[in-house]
């Protein structure tokens, strides 16, 4: 496929064919490769089919084509995923960022700009377990002169989160990141001063089944934690009173069949106004509480 005189129009045609061996949606998926290669953006993809490609193009289109036939995920292939306002990029160090994590990033939006009208002019926010940067970037882009710390024990995911920081411009002067293990990635100074603290932690327990294709190419660390999946959610659980202030707020994303155990386990760590919230398709995923005093 490196004769220049084909249109994309014609290439869409037989790889969106190809792709039907892999993708649920081919004709998607054929769309995001070729805007890809092709560097079309949005509308532009309808009028520029009919262009022809040129050899780098198809290059790029070939590799990624490649790629997502030996099961790579569309996300690593094309090399970034959209959530919420941002653009980020992604690979293999990093879990992709899941449409249901940006609901669980509005909630915490949404509770930063109630401080904010309620006269707290620059609340501080703690993304833990940031992976691509996605929540924690998503609080410093949208909520004016919040302070964010993003976290992560991976080295390799933060070097991804780094580079997504690099693309949020100017919000990108109120983000710090930090390696470590949960709250010991944090600066002493900031015990009891954290005005929210989110986390999308790994949930899945051991043994449990997980899509092929999350198995294969996501990060290990990312997904597993314990014999029951809580092993992660139960330590931030524990520590986030010593972080935040009084009223504070933690927000944590999960299995919609752990939120009673952490529910349960929020109340015996002295947390109050437990809520829980439900994603797009109606399933409970974010357990919302608050530091009491
Ligand atoms: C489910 S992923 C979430 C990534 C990102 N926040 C998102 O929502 O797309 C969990 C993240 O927690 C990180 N993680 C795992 N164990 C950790 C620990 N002990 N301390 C801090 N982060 C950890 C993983 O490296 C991974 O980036």
């Amino acid at each position: 496929m490196s004769d220049n005189t084909i249109t994309w129009r014609e290439v869409a045609a037989e790889t969106e064919a190809r792709l039907s061996v892999v993708a649920d949606s081919p004709t998607n998926e054929t769309r995001w490769i070729i805007e890809r290669a092709a560097g079309f953006d949005g509308p532009e993809y309808v009028l520029g089919l009919d262009e022809n490609v040129t050899e780098r193009g198809m290059h790029f289109h070939d590799l990624m084509v490649e790629r997502r036939l030996a099961g790579e995920p569309l996300q690593y292939v094309l090399g970034r995923w959209g959530f919420r306002t941002l653009d980020l990029y992604v690979d293999r160090r990093v879990l992709i960022p899941r449409p249901e994590t940006e609901m669980v990033a509005g909630l915490a939006i949404d509770e930063l700009k109630a401080m904010r009208a309620a006269g707290i002019d620059r609340p501080v926010a703690v993304d833990l377990g940031t992976g691509s940067g996605a929540i924690g970037l998503s609080l410093a882009a949208e909520v004016e002169r919040a302070e964010v710390w993003i976290t992560d024990a991976s080295a390799d995911a933060l070097v991804v989160a780094r580079s997504n920081l690099a693309g949020i411009g100017r919000a990108a002067t109120r983000v710090r990141v930090e390696e470590g293990s949960w709250f010991d990635a944090l600066p002493p100074e900031l015990r009891g001063s954290v005005d929210l603290i989110i986390s999308n932690p790994p949930y899945v327990a051991i043994g449990d089944e997980v899509e092929a294709i999350v198995r294969e190419w996501e990060p290990q660390s990312a997904l597993f934690a314990g014999e029951d999946g809580l092993d992660d959610i139960r330590t931030i659980l524990e520590d986030a009173p010593s972080w935040l202030r009084s009223g504070g707020v933690l927000i944590l994303e999960m299995d919609p069949l752990q939120l009673e155990t952490a529910s349960e386990l929020a109340r015996s760590f002295g947390f109050v106004g437990i809520e829980t919230h439900a994603d797009l398709a109606g399933r409970e995923r974010s357990l919302v509480v608050r530091r009491g005093d």
